[in-house]
């Protein structure tokens, strides 16, 4: 079967780094078109910088990155160096990028490359908050449909928010792009703190990244040793969540998740709920579904999946 072509957006981040190189160690699975920055857990530049960073550490400075939006829709920026370090990819020492960004803006090369290819033949990888995504809906609507799905991280049921009690960051900064592109009518997998708080990197998890013996092997380590120190402290919990590559990892061995075909609606007026995804996984309301919406991981065969393919890089 050919491989999935795709475009990753996204504000690298530490677990948008490993999500990126797991794309990158699967070509047969998938075809990465192109990057796009968003501004996240870090402001623009420096996610601009990170994903080069990335590229780089995979040896592929023949992918684009392109930078995005600098901003959400409505909202001013809320980042979360307190998570990802002031770089945003604190943890290893990696060398500032000699790949230049792309020419152009990110919103542009998403609907470029929608218009440029089949209909249903590209799917869009969101790993940070929807910002660019919904840009480039409200600029440029005749893509919409040519999208083959979206498969992005973000969003919380059982395990409510993690930047307020009720909402999950990716969709906390820009409610209104994650509105815009759930009720896009596209086909959406989400992955949301539901599963990506059960694909914790524990330290013999942790230990197997090291033990790759590679330069890629090692910067994972040393990023999940850092960036696991929020989780740690907030949940108790045994390491690092590897939110973002549970998209990746869906695209290749989608049987490692399991979940619901439901309707998820988002908060966006309410100060105490905004960026709520209201998901009505008991199906209590007549709201119509419009996004499957995992529930399950396999763990043990997620980071069996995930070492495998770093050692490839
Ligand atoms: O809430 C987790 C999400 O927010 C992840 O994508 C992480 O990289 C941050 O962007
Ligand atoms: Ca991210």
């Amino acid at each position: 079967m050919a491989p999935r072509k795709i475009i990753i957006d996204t504000d690298p981040g530490q677990d948008d780094a490993v999500a990126i190189l797991l794309a990158l160690s699967s070509p047969e699975e998938i075809e990465v078109l192109g990057i796009t920055a968003v501004a996240g857990n870090v402001p623009l530049e420096l996610t601009a910088k990170n994903a080069r960073i990335v590229c780089e550490l995979a040896g592929r400075t023949d992918i684009p990155v392109y930078a995005g939006c600098e901003r959400p829709l409505k909202r001013p920026l809320v980042t979360a160096e307190h998570v990802h370090g002031k770089t945003g990819l604190d943890g290893p020492v990696l060398p500032d990028p000699q790949m230049p960004l792309a020419e152009g803006h990110g919103v542009d090369f998403i609907i470029e490359t929608l218009r440029a290819h089949e209909p249903g033949t590209v799917t869009l990888c969101p790993l940070g908050p929807l910002t660019n995504i919904a840009t480039a809906f409200q600029k440029a609507p005749d893509i919409i449909e040519r999208v083959q799905e979206i498969v992005l991280m973000g969003g919380a049921y059982f395990e409510v928010g993690n930047i307020t009690p009720a909402a999950e960051f990716n969709i906390y900064v820009d409610p209104e792009a994650a509105e815009i592109v759930f009720k896009s009518g596209i086909h959406i997998a989400v992955m949301p703190l539901d599963v990506t708080h059960d694909a914790l990197v524990t330290p013999h998890r942790n230990d197997a990244f090291r033990a790759l013996g590679s330069q890629v092997g090692h910067a994972v380590a040393e990023m999940t040793d850092f960036f696991e120190r929020f989780d740690k402290e907030k949940y108790g919990s045994e390491g690092a969540p590897l939110h973002d590559p549970c998209v990746t990892a869906y695209l290749i061995q989608p049987e490692l998740f399991s979940g619901r075909h439901i309707n998820v609606e988002i908060e966006t007026q309410s100060e105490l709920t905004l960026g709520m995804t209201v998901a009505d996984w008991w199906g209590v309301t007549d709201r119509t579904p419009n996004a499957m919406f995992m529930g399950n991981v396999d763990a043990h065969g997620f980071f069996t999946l995930l070492t495998e393919r770093l050692a490839r890089l």
